[in-house]
């Protein structure tokens, strides 16, 4: 619905017809309603109007049945669309198992992308079709929008934290991205495009664009330049903790709370290290801030990842890893889509 109309971009993600069709069905209640409250209120102005000066208006009895009818029918209307609204809203949440993973980070006034494989894009972003590609996101000043219409897709991106999203592209083709936050004098030209590209050309692509270091062994390399290696040794004689299979799993702090170390906890960590002390360790570690960019903390992300923990395999893990350029020319068979 709504694909050949020209009102709409096109729909090319898994989402974007569910989207249309609660949108619709919003429209759809709001005209009829509309319609139906001014065609009365016109008619009944005209057919109740005062003929006459002596006359006098009848005394209205109260009714029952019809407050409980205009009650009950807006309150049954409401519910559905709350109902199919929240459906909606967590599918768009949740991100399905094994998705290619994308760090993006916003700035005045670009977008910056990195894969997995180290392939960096600027203002825009190649994916496989078929494929759910999950986005972890931030923004290096201001808050941002990251929105791409066809894939009827926006989160904003706000500078601190991370923002998780998703999308299944359905066809092959070049999309909008937009920025749909104001932020600055060039918002308006803080734009790009979202390339979805059939599996075999997006390996052909990916080979292309392969830099031979890997996200994971880009923020190997901060780890090192930053000394941070220097604390966090893998033989547990150092003064912070180990990470090695942290990552995924739930970490007891010092206050004695437990929390996941995800990828905005290995971030916090870093920028702000007192703020989650592991228990058993001092709050020795001076904080990060300013001495790495967001793409920078994204590497470093990448690498706690890399160090074990929940595994990351599956068919968007492989297509990401870093593509050996000259040693397979087969491209890999496609693989497998995510049903809905
Ligand atoms: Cu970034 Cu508007």
């Amino acid at each position: 619905m709504g694909a050949e109309l020209p009102l709409f971009p096109v729909q090319a993600s898994t989402m974007a017809g569910r989207v249309d069709a609660l949108y619709a069905f919003l429209i759809t209640v709001s005209v009829f309603f509309g319609l139906l409250i001014a065609v009365t209120l016109v008619s009944f102005a005209i057919r109740y109007r005062r003929r006459s000066r002596d006359e006098r208006p009848q005394p209205i009895e109260g009714s029952v049945a019809l407050e409980v009818a205009w009650s009950a029918i807006p309150l049954g209307i409401v519910m559905v669309i709350f109902l199919w609204g929240a459906d909606l809203f967590f599918a768009m949440a949740r991100v399905p198992p094994a998705p290619m993973e994308v760090y993006v980070v916003g700035k005045r006034w670009m977008w910056k992308t990195q894969h997995l494989g180290g392939q960096r894009e600027i203002n825009e972003l190649h994916v496989p079709v078929g494929v759910p590609v999950k986005l972890t996101m931030t923004s290096e000043d201001v808050i941002h929008s990251f929105f791409v219409p066809a894939f009827r897709m926006k989160k904003d991106v706000v500078p601190g934290r991370y923002a998780t999203a998703w999308f299944q592209a359905t066809r092959a083709g070049t999309y909008h991205l937009f920025c749909a936050e104001y932020c600055g004098t060039k918002h308006s030209g803080m734009i790009g495009s979202v390339t979805v590209m059939e599996p075999a050309a997006f390996q052909a692509w990916l080979a292309g664009g392969a830099t031979g270091t890997s996200l994971a062994a880009a923020g190997e390399k901060l780890f090192q330049d930053l000394a941070c290696i220097t604390c966090h040794r893998s033989d547990s004689e150092g003064r912070g903790p180990r990470l090695e299979g942290v990552f995924g799993h739930p970490v007891t702090l010092a206050s004695g709370e437990r929390v996941v170390a995800d990828e905005a906890y290995v971030r916090e960590s870093i920028v702000n290290p007192t703020a989650k002390v592991v228990a058993g360790f001092q709050p020795v570690m001076p904080t990060y801030q300013g001495l790495v960019n967001e793409e920078g903390l994204m590497q470093l992300v990448a690498y706690v990842k890399s160090l074990g923990g929940a595994a990351t395999a599956g068919p968007g893990a492989a297509l990401a890893s870093p593509a050996p350029a000259a040693a397979s020319p087969a491209p890999p068979s496609r693989p497998k889509g995510q049903g809905r």
